[in-house]
Formats: structure tokens, sequence, C-alpha cells
């Protein structure tokens, strides 16, 4: 019907800044009680909105674009709230007629502060210090007490060059005065180079190199499993593994022998293969710094990421090119 606002559906609750825009622009159904939606719920979404906004905790699978498809879907566009998106299977989306857009760019800050914090974290022992303190067991300050390694002047390897593991590498490099190491599909500008010093290696190069090994690629059938034991062997005895990536990047299980063995010192994870489940072997390692998929978990990240969605929500209802359309 003519003047009618677009109906634009919520998976989960957003900044509320973000919302209060939206809601002036457009009908929006939101998810209130803010936990995941069921599949069953999903394709129920997608038969509500001209245009739905899920996130990672949306699996949207090809099953829930078939059992939408039989409702009738009657959404056009998934403005994801996010940068990474293999929870949607973009091939079943395109399929039923969807384009989908994203948020990159502006979380590329939070995220890279989160890496260097789960190294840093690592290195020093942050995680393990702030336990014994809030457990009462800090028996005082001694020579040898809970020794760690200095972060300053190591070498750091970044698996994924693209804007989050340069952010990462530049605060490295220029902040703590880091060799910066990298591989991936592809080299970075010579300038970007020449900046941090970068060296492009073979993966198996990069892991038997570099101290701290920080995830940055994004999950795709290419990447999924890409830190397997055969990784994990090639890393030095004394790295750190860093995933803030996807959890999917990394065989858990042989993340767990690798560090119960010994073959790597250390690992600083936000992110897991089953989220919101953390196997309770990688719980109960000590040397393992465990945080909840909080990367882009800022307030002022996860309003621009509600913003950059509302662009592309924007140019799609105006029938403008999408800013952030996933090719
Ligand atoms: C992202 O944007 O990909 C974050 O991991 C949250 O989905």
């Amino acid at each position: 019907m003519k003047n009618q606002k677009p109906v634009v559906l919520l998976t989960r609750r957003w900044p509320e800044a973000v919302e209060a825009a939206l809601a002036e622009k457009y009908t929006l159904i939101r998810n209130d009680a803010d936990v995941p939606y069921s599949a069953a719920e999903l394709a129920a979404a997608l038969t509500q909105a001209d245009a739905v906004c899920p996130t990672v905790t949306d699996a949207l699978t090809a099953d829930v674009f078939a059992a939408a498809s039989k409702l009738g879907i009657r959404a056009k566009l998934l403005a994801n709230f996010g940068v990474g998106y293999n929870h949607i299977d973009i091939a079943s989306a395109r399929a039923n007629g969807l384009e989908i857009t994203n948020t990159p760019g502006v979380l590329t800050a939070a995220t890279a502060e989160i890496a260097m914090t789960l190294l840093l974290m690592c290195a020093r022992r942050a995680g393990e210090g702030e336990r014994l303190v809030r457990n009462g067991d800090w028996q005082g300050w001694h020579p040898t007490h809970m020794l760690s390694t200095q972060v300053t002047g190591k070498t750091l390897g970044i698996v994924g060059m693209g804007r989050i593991g340069i952010a990462m590498a530049r605060q490295a490099h220029h902040g703590f005065g880091m060799r910066v190491v990298y591989s991936g599909r592809s080299r970075v500008a010579e300038s970007v180079g020449l900046e941090l010093g970068a060296e492009f290696l073979s993966l198996d190069e990069l892991l038997a190199t570099a101290d701290f090994v920080s995830l940055h690629c994004p999950a795709t059938p290419e990447t999924r499993n890409l830190i397997d034991a055969r990784a994990l062997t090639l890393m030095r005895k004394d790295a750190v593994l860093i995933n803030t990536a996807r959890g999917d990047v990394v065989v858990e299980d042989d993340l767990v022998e690798a560090l119960k063995n010994a073959e790597i010192a250390g690992a600083g994870l936000d992110v897991y293969a089953h989220e919101p489940s953390v196997p309770a072997e990688l719980q109960a390692l000590e040397q393992v710094v465990l945080l909840p998929h909080m990367g882009s978990g800022t307030r002022e990240t996860r309003e621009a990421m509600g913003l950059c969605a509302m662009a592309n929500l924007q140019a799609y209802f105006a029938k403008q090119p999408l800013p952030n359309a996933i090719a």
C-alpha cells in the first residue's frame, strides 16, 4: 500500500539510539526477549518483514530458507549486524531472492584492541594473576613470582592481513616495537608494508617464526579448520595463538591437545566453534585466556555497526546501490 513504512525486523536488541532512529523510518519488529531465534522463528521472520537484520547468533541455513520459502518469503534484504557472515547460507539467501549486506570497517579498531588485549593477557599472565588476587591467594611480591613473557620486540604473525589484521599490526608495531610477519590470500599495499616493516610469509613459515600468531581471516570453506594439529605442531613451543576471527578456523580439540602437551605456550580466544559453548577442557587450562566474543563490543562500535546496517537499509529502500553489499 502507498506510503506505508517498510517493515524491518531486528533479530536481537540493538543500541537504543539506533533502534530509535530506525523506528522513525520503519515499522520495527524487535525481539524483545533478546534471546536467539530458533530455526522456525528465523523462517517466520523472513515471511514477516521487508528486511531482516540478523546477527552472528542467527544460523540462517539452507533449511531455514527452505522452510521460509514454503511459507512465502517476504524479505528482500538481509542487513547483517556484523562484518562476518558465515552464519548465513549466502547461496540459499540469493536463490531465494535476497540481497545481503554487512558492516565492515566500523569494528576494525575495537576488534584489533581485543586481539591485543588477549595477546598482552596471555604473555603477561594477566588472567592468572587476576584470579590469584581475586581468590585471596596472593602471598606477596618476590623475585621469581609468576614470571611471564615480554611482548616488546617480539614477533607477531598475522594470519589474514585485512583491515583488522593491519590495525592490530599497527598497534603492535608502533606501540610495542613488535616485528610483523603475515600470511594470507593477498599482500598489503607497499606503503603499509613499509610502514610496518611487514614481511609476507607462507602460513607454515609464519607458524614456525612467530611468538604470537593472531588469526584475522574470514570464516570460509578455505579457512575452516586452518589451524589443526599439523599447524599447531609447526608453531613454536613458546608461542601463543590468538583468535578473534571465528571459532571454526581452529580445530578446538587439536588446540586442547596442543596446549595440554605443551606444544604451544598458550591461547587467547574470543570466538569458539559452537558458541556460547566453550569446551570445559579449555576452561580448565591456566595458560588460556577466554573472552565471550566481545571483539566489537564497545558502545561506540556497536552504535556504528547499527548505523552502518541502517545505511544499507536506507539505500535499499531508496533503490540506491548498497554501500556494503556482499559480493
Ligand atoms: C562480526 O562483526 O563479525 C562480529 O564477530 C560479530 O558478529
